[in-house]
């Protein structure tokens, strides 16, 4: 009767321990009208699971501020079940020895085959799985407002002297011709495509490899005083906005157009706006056939043996073909998986499947710099200082070209 009693106290608690395990904690960035809509796609999958979401939202694109705060969870000992991360941050991550092993999933979903090397290079550290990636989004793209375009003559930009065109247009028209917030992440995220535009070959010397004289050099000097130009187009209330709220100025036609990475179609699909209609997307001109890529994951933290199955069942539900298709068409980025068809996605989400694909073919896909994808953190963050403080007119492009190599080859160590 005892060993009953026991046995039965023990089912109990692993029930119970079950039941409360049923629940993930996510922390993540996603706190825009835009984001928040896909997030809803995967809180909604696990929740038809029984799995409970519990949330914590960190603001802030790029992410700075979510992996402030996963830094003190994790110090405190009591780290998320998943966290949206960037590239260098994943494997950084996993070298502490803070992620968990998702190879029972992985294997039996043959993630090795059907997700791209590019995005395995980032999800798995010393032979296992230890994220599930959820997206790929790019940075060198423009989002135009289509009734502002055709004010401003109807030519789609295709070399940096037609987009001065247009945005000269545009100011002639009395808009503000660049929607832009004031942050650093989002200057870099500008400078990703500025730095791409000079050449494919000029990015990867600068940015992949580091090399110190495309850093110092004389095209670096013509990247930073094409943002110089760019500075001339933006508001006088730029400094600090959030990044949606720029776009915002787009939807509503306030402001010309907006150069960011995909998230932004989101912000305009949750407005109702359609792509060739409302607005344009458009590769930052001269950098057509070349994708500076960031990929979304969810990093998953060691947790307790209780909470380790609704892990797994995440991560799994990430990785689906469905969830692949639904999530990524709200977001604005495309799919992790190569074998995804691109049925259910608009034009832009279209030709960003067929851009990644082409880009990845004839060596042209390479990781963004301004979204942790081009380098660890340290590198990451010195570049941000350097290209913040020229935007902001404390720097010329000469200086500011010597201060990103002084400063890339420091953070170097
Ligand atoms: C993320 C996107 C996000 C954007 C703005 C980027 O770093 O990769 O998913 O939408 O920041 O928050």
């Amino acid at each position: 009767m005892r060993k009953l009693l026991a046995t039965t106290a023990m089912t109990l608690a692993i029930l119970g321990g079950a039941a409360q395990a049923a629940e993930v904690e996510v922390l993540h960035w996603w706190t825009s009208g835009g984001e928040a809509a896909a997030l809803d796609v995967l809180k909604k999958k696990l929740e038809s699971q029984g799995v409970t979401w519990k949330d914590m939202p960190v603001a802030g694109g790029g992410g700075e501020a979510a992996m402030t705060a996963l830094r003190a969870r994790v110090t405190s000992g009591n780290p998320p079940t998943a966290v949206q991360g960037l590239g260098f941050d994943i494997q950084d991550w996993a070298k502490q020895g803070a992620l968990g092993d998702l190879n029972a999933v992985a294997s039996k979903e043959g993630w090795d085959k059907t997700i791209p090397e590019a995005l395995q290079k980032f999800a798995k550290y010393d032979g296992k799985w230890i994220s599930a990636p959820v997206n790929v989004h790019s940075t060198n793209w423009i989002w135009i407002n289509k009734a502002q375009l055709d004010k401003a003559g109807g030519k789609i930009p295709a070399t940096w002297d037609d987009l001065v065109k247009v945005l000269d247009a545009m100011k002639a028209n009395g808009i503000t011709p660049l929607a832009h917030g004031g942050q650093a992440w989002q200057e870099a995220t500008i400078f990703d495509g500025v730095v791409l535009s000079l050449g494919a070959d000029f990015y990867k010397a600068a940015f992949i490899d580091l090399d110190p004289k495309a850093l110092g050099g004389d095209k670096m000097i013509e990247a930073f005083t094409r943002m110089a130009k760019l500075r001339t187009y933006v508001d006088k209330d730029f400094s600090g906005r959030d990044w949606n709220l720029a776009s915002a100025m787009v939807i509503e036609g306030k402001g010309g157009m907006q150069m960011m990475g995909d998230w932004a179609k989101g912000e305009f699909l949750k407005a109702g706006k359609k792509p060739g209609a409302d607005f344009v997307c458009i590769r930052f001109p001269g950098t057509q056939g070349a994708v500076t890529f960031n990929s979304d994951q969810f990093m998953m933290f060691k947790v307790g043996a209780d909470k380790q199955a609704a892990q797994l069942t995440m991560a799994s539900d990430i990785e689906s073909p469905e969830f692949q298709s639904a999530f990524n068409v709200v977001k604005g980025s495309v799919p992790a998986r190569t074998d995804v068809p691109d049925t259910a996605f608009d034009d832009c989400g279209k030709k960003g499947i067929a851009d990644l694909a082409d880009a990845a073919k004839n060596g042209k896909l390479f990781g963004s710099m301004a979204h942790g994808h081009a380098a660890p953190a340290a590198i990451k963050n010195a570049v941000y200082d350097v290209v913040t403080r020229q935007f902001n007119g404390e720097l010329d492009p000469k200086a500011a070209a010597k201060a990103l190599a002084d400063a890339v080859a420091a953070a170097k160590g």
